[in-house]
């Protein structure tokens, strides 16, 4: 069974409440998504593996520590996903970017793939997938779903807020995989939205709404 990992650090959870607030505008919405995925994705590096090279310093030389060049791609889920990226990638720079479209049909709450652009040597590579929003699973199901079919074999799942529903679901659906979420909420409305939650997480990064 893939690991829920609860991150409470302090300044994860109280970027989170201002995020939460209806009453926060889309510039700080956006920067704070920004900001989280980024203090989310030290955390969720924290099992890189590292190697010993040798430094000369200004006065003598030294045993660092480096990361072993394991390759890495973030794949964030299209639209709200995006907002997660360029955090991730200030921690990890040399890191490569897939993306994957989806979006719930309205009526029948299914994600439907509208996009799909990997880096060609996605399959070597160790993915970490990101979207703001846990609800049913069924994005991230179908998300982790094609990346096994690009044959990526370590897959970790990034969420900024998680329903227990979807983490029971993608946990059934994909026990390999580790879920990072900052915050695991109540329960699911009638129309899975995650409550509490922070409403619609693309129309408040885009401004959609
Ligand atoms: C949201 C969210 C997830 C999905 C979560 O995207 O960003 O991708 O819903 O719901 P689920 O766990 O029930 O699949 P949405 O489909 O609203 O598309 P958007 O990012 O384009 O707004
Ligand atoms: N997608 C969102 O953006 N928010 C939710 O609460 C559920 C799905």
């Amino acid at each position: 069974m893939g690991k829920l990992h609860v991150f409470d650090h302090p300044l994860i959870q109280h970027k989170l409440s201002i995020l939460r607030d209806e009453e926060t505008s889309v510039k700080e919405f956006r920067e704070l998504v920004g900001e989280i995925a980024m203090l989310m994705c030290f955390e969720a590096t924290r099992d890189l593996p590292l190697e010993e090279v040798e430094v000369k310093t200004p006065v003598a030389m030294a045993k660092v520590k480096r990361l072993a060049g394991k390759k890495l791609a973030v794949v964030p889920i299209l639209r709200a996903g995006l907002g997660m990226v360029d955090g991730m990638l200030k921690m990890i720079p040399a890191a490569k970017v897939g993306h994957i479209g989806l979006y719930r049909d309205p009526t029948t709450l299914e994600p439907v793939e509208y996009y799909c652009k990997m880096p060609p040597d996605i399959s070597e590579r160790d993915v970490i997938v990101v979207d703001p929003m846990l609800a049913t699973g069924g994005s991230a199901i179908a998300a982790i779903g094609f990346m096994k079919k690009y044959g990526c074999k370590h897959i970790k799942l990034m969420c900024i807020i998680s329903a227990p529903e979807g983490v029971k679901a993608v946990q059934e659906a994909h026990p390999d995989v580790d879920i990072y979420t900052a915050a695991l909420d109540s329960h699911l409305n009638e129309h899975c939205y995650i409550v509490p939650g922070l409403g619609d997480a693309g129309d408040r990064i885009f401004g959609t709404k």
